[in-house]
């Protein structure tokens, strides 16, 4: 790996724990104004102070987020279907390396679908795209995506997590599974784990602790953080399941210790000020 992109991956994954928490939030390409991002400004900037990578597309990028953020920037670089069409799977390359490299990423998103209509077109695009990003020593991360009818098991994941490899991808996010241990031992690029539909906040503290355990090199979660009754607290518990190794017990007791901090903070901010200007 040429110096750039080494650079580039340092800053994804901390050299301090080798560990890292990167935050999805580009889940409007498809699905639009989602719930927990109807606002984007408003929910993603408090939880900036907590992230190692922020994940998104270049149209949010560029309207709703300072470019005075001091966390690195992976894009989005596929999509072109909704959640309302009916080739929800077939996407295609939405993103230019020049373009990336204006916005100063240090990487790109590509989903493949393997085992879908569209696995071929893809692949095919996601050997391109590391091509076109090896030039600019871009860091290119596939998704594998999991249509409806498609298991999410160690069998499914492990086959397409090896094959983003195989074409090239320098990491993967992937969903976690039973014997996750089988796809991180089988693939040989760093591993984060997307976190899948909200669920309840100790299940998903769970779901990382084990998929760390298991060897990934941290996180890429989207709706579990921002979907959570208190996104600042979640993603706290979040890094200290990531870089510190706690059990998702601890890391629950975190969350709500800083929710309950969290909640008479905004009560205080609520209890109106003394009108003392009757003493004047
Ligand atoms: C995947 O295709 C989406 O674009 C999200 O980046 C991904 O699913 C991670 O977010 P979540 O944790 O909500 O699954």
């Amino acid at each position: 790996m040429q110096w750039g992109m080494k650079n580039r991956l340092s800053k994804i994954i901390k050299p301090k724990t080798g560990r890292t928490v990167m935050l999805a939030v580009d889940h409007g390409y498809f699905l639009g104004p989602t719930t927990g991002l109807e606002n984007f400004r408003e929910a993603v900037k408090p939880l900036m102070p907590y992230i190692d990578t922020l994940f998104l597309t270049r149209g949010m990028l560029r309207t709703c987020v300072e470019p005075q953020i001091g966390v690195p920037i992976m894009l989005r670089a596929s999509g072109g279907t909704s959640i309302l069409s009916k080739e929800l799977l077939h996407e295609g390359i939405t993103l230019a390396m020049e373009d990336a490299i204006r916005m100063n990423a240090v990487g790109i998103g590509y989903s493949i679908m393997v085992g879908a209509d569209f696995e071929r077109d893809t692949i095919l695009d996601l050997s391109k795209l590391v091509d076109d990003a090896e030039r600019f020593g871009l860091i290119v991360m596939a998704v594998t995506a999991v249509g409806k009818d498609m298991a999410k098991d160690a069998r499914y994941l492990s086959l397409a997590c090896r094959m983003a490899a195989e074409h090239g991808a320098h990491m993967v996010k992937t969903y976690y599974c039973e014997n996750f241990e089988k796809v991180v031992d089988t693939c040989p690029v760093p591993i984060v784990m997307a976190g899948g539909k909200k669920i309840p906040e100790l299940d998903s503290l769970t779901m990382a602790y084990n998929a760390i355990q298991a060897g990934a090199v941290g996180v890429d979660m989207g709706r579990n953080i921002f979907q959570s009754e208190n996104p600042v607290a979640m993603i706290q518990a979040v890094r200290a399941v990531v870089h510190e190794n706690r059990t998702p017990k601890e890391a629950l007791d975190l969350f709500n210790e800083l929710k309950k901090k969290g909640a008479s903070e905004s009560k205080k901010k609520d209890e109106k000020p003394v009108d003392d200007s009757a003493k004047v």
